[in-house]
């Protein structure tokens, strides 16, 4: 298997969903080859709830990495699940219009490009 891949399923073990019960992973490979991981880690205050994407993203820029080639995500859905609408945008500011690639736990996957699931991106390019 694609260790991207293995890397998003076996993070979502460790996802914290107590309140949704939906388990995330998440895995993003940057410019070394090497992989950053994150799960979904949920709050009381539901609104405090974070996504696997970013997660993974913000330990990968906290590591030092800074430029990325792809990005998986991981879920127990018969329909792949799809970034959120903030972590397109978390995605689309670090990553740019690199490879989604969209997994569930039976080996179904699908690849799309960041550009295609986040048309006319707001960035730093207009301020
Ligand atoms: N979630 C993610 O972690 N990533 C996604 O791509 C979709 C949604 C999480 C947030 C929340 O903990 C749970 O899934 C239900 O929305």
């Amino acid at each position: 298997m694609d260790p991207l891949i293995s890397a998003a399923i076996h993070a979502r073990e460790n996802a914290h969903a107590p309140f949704s019960k939906f388990k995330v992973g998440a895995a993003v490979e940057d410019d070394t080859g090497r992989l950053h991981t994150g799960c979904n880690v949920e709050n009381a205050t539901y609104g405090l709830t974070v996504c696997a994407e970013r997660i993974a993203v913000f330990k990968a820029i906290s590591e030092g990495a800074r430029r990325f080639k792809r990005v998986a995500v991981a879920a127990d859905t018969e329909a792949l699940t799809p970034p959120c609408g903030a972590c397109r945008q978390i995605l689309w500011e670090f990553c740019g219009d690199i490879e989604v690639v969209l997994v569930n736990l039976n080996g179904k996957s699908e690849t799309v490009r960041l550009g295609a699931l986040l048309p006319m991106p707001f960035d730093a390019s207009h301020l």
